[in-house]
């Protein structure tokens, strides 16, 4: 019986998820940025795991990418793990429809609830939402959810040692099926967030595509030292090194891994993060991240 999980993770939550897992039933620890340069990925393992951050209340666009590259996920026993910070909304029901409409059935999917690691808008006295400031969580919160997140491990591992199935965990569902049904994201979320991102142009990719555009927010001070540290970590290599300085590609998944890794603090994004205390989780270190880069 050979199991494989799979994982994308910007700022560590889903790499020691997955980390975990992967330890406790066995089974191999696969980057997916690792394996996305393949056309289609072609698995020998009878269980798969997929463990992913939540974006904007659904999967990331590289989850829906690496989904439609599986080639031969029937009769296998797939999970799915999302980590989020405050909702996970519809996350793992989308896994499940995309994994579906890609001959596979998703057996359970859980939410482990981790410190966020993103940004939010900020409010700027008489104007509208002008830029966007790093959201922190507190130490003692953090502490909070790690303790919360062992135990959590625990019982999704009994849960898929014994193979059981039918657990699909969601929240906010109301609102979110009425975000979707007003499409919401694609009205208000997606002119919003990449206005304000500084992105002036206008796209027809879905909203969570457009996410890909997110990164004309990012720019990098006189902080910077020219380690390179921000282009190896990149996990979609989307940061070129120009004369010494990160130069953003518009291809981005937005996992924040350039600005929340940085040495020097010296990745912005808009005009307020730069007092903003950076994330990223405790027992990850940067060269964890760059595995992302090998198989
Ligand atoms: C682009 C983006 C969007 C996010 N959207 C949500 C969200 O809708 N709900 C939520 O609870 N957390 C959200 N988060 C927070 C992450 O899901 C959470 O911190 C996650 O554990 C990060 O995992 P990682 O460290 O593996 O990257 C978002 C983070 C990013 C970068
Ligand atoms: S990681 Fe930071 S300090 Fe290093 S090159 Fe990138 S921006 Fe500069
Ligand atoms: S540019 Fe930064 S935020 Fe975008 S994918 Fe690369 S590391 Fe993540």
């Amino acid at each position: 019986m050979c199991t494989e999980i799979y994982y994308f993770s910007g700022t560590g939550n889903s790499l020691v998820t997955a980390r975990s897992i992967a330890e406790k039933t066995n089974g191999k620890l696969i980057s997916i940025s690792s394996v996305m340069d393949k056309k289609s990925i072609k698995s020998d393992a009878d269980v798969i795991g997929i463990v992913f951050p939540v974006y904007h209340g659904d999967i990331p666009f590289i989850i829906r990418r690496f989904i439609t590259k599986m080639d031969n996920m029937d009769k296998k026993y797939i999970f799915g793990i999302c980590t989020y910070g405050d909702s996970s909304g519809l996350s793992i029901k989308y896994l499940d429809e995309i994994i579906k409409s890609h001959g596979g059935k998703l057996a359970a999917g859980f939410a482990v609830n981790m410190p966020y690691n993103y940004i939010t808008p900020s409010f700027v006295i008489m104007g509208f939402f002008k830029s966007f400031a790093l959201r922190e969580v507190a130490i003692e919160k953090q502490q909070e959810l790690f303790t919360n997140w062992k135990k959590k491990l625990e019982s999704i591992y009994e849960f898929i040692h014994a193979r059981k199935e039918g657990v699909f965990e969601t929240s906010a569902e109301i609102i979110e099926h009425l975000v979707d049904f007003l499409n919401l994201k694609e009205i208000l979320g997606k002119t919003v967030w990449l206005k304000i991102a500084g992105f002036e142009g206008h796209t027809n990719l879905p909203f969570q595509e457009s996410l890909q555009l997110m990164d004309y927010g990012f720019r990098c001070d006189d902080k910077c030292n020219r380690c390179g540290i921000c282009s190896k970590i990149c996990p979609v290599k989307n940061i070129k090194m120009v004369d010494g300085s990160p130069v953003w590609q518009h291809h981005c998944e937005q996992c924040f891994a350039c600005l929340q890794w940085c040495p020097k603090e010296a990745i912005q994004f808009g005009s307020r993060t730069s007092h903003g205390k950076r994330y990223h989780h405790p027992d990850v270190k940067v060269s964890d991240m760059m595995m992302c880069e090998k198989k």
